[in-house]
């Protein structure tokens, strides 16, 4: 892997984007790497909580390398944009395993977006969000036009993009685009924390959780049936065994 850096520790996977030198902008080959590591992270029992950052002090991801798609036609375009959402941001997104982005700088274009694939995102105070791809003559294309409106409403979503303007990270916390604000020191820290908060509970519920929330913003699927089946699924399985049986016993259940 030339583009990131992976560490485990206490079955906590930090992944890092590792290009500095380009804000670890998004070219074709990171988006592999990042999609690759997920998918080993997802089937790696060593690996209960993911958490994606950027190198440096400066930038998460700055969005998708300019450089690379700037003599682009409409059909590589739309390539760009259909790969990149099926093999990383989709992916990222319908992880079974909770994936924490941690934001410490420039979190643009493609870089806000794959935060917002994330299933929720910590920012360190010099952050700085936006998507300003309309000031590049092109419009988000991994999936922000649909979960920055999720995220924030539709009109602050739609501000966001017209403008192609960046807000700081109180800003973010207000909009309820990040969960938490810290000091660039605190950031993995917090992340952590709130992974061990996690790693407390039944992995095989909370992937049935994600499905189940996921499922309600799909067309045409029916959140509260997928919430039934997954409520019922988690019947059958030994989480749930374990989970009821030791606060039936007085002690903490061991998943
Ligand atoms: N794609 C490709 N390269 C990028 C990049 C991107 N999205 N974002 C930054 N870089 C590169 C710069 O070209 C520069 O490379 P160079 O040193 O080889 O010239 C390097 O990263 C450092 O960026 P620079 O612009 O010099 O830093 P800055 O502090 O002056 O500005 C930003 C920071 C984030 C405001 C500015 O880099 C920027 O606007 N980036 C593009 C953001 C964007 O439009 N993203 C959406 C893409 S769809």
């Amino acid at each position: 892997m030339n583009n990131i850096l992976i560490e485990t520790t206490d079955r906590i996977q930090t992944i890092t984007i590792n290009r500095p030198s380009k804000l670890n902008a998004l070219n074709k080959e990171t988006i592999l790497e990042l999609s690759n590591a997920i998918n080993a992270a997802e089937s790696d029992s060593a690996v209960r909580v993911i958490v994606l950052t950027g190198s440096g002090e400066k930038a998460f991801v700055a969005g998708a390398d300019i450089a690379e798609f700037a003599d682009f036609t409409v059909e590589q375009g739309k390539e760009l944009a259909a790969h990149g959402q099926e093999i990383l941001f989709d992916k990222v997104e319908n992880c079974s395993k909770p994936v924490i982005a941690a934001i410490n700088g420039f979190a643009l274009g493609g870089g806000l977006e794959l935060a917002m694939a994330a299933h929720f995102r910590i920012a360190s105070d010099n952050a700085r969000m936006g998507l300003p791809e309309v000031s590049l003559g092109v419009i988000p294309g991994y999936g922000g036009t649909q979960r920055l409106p999720q995220l924030v409403g539709k009109g602050r979503a739609m501000e966001m993009i017209m403008t192609a303007g960046m807000i700081d990270a109180n800003t973010a916390q207000s909009y309820g685009l990040v969960n938490h604000v810290t000091t660039q020191e605190e950031l993995l820290p917090t992340c952590y924390k709130i992974a061990g908060k996690i790693m407390r509970n039944s992995p095989v519920a909370i992937g049935a959780a994600i499905d189940a929330v996921n499922a309600g913003f799909v067309d045409g699927i029916d959140g509260y049936q997928a919430e039934i089946d997954c409520f019922g699924a988690s019947f059958g399985t030994s989480d749930f065994e374990e989970g009821t049986t030791a606060f039936l016993e007085k002690r903490k259940a061991s998943f």
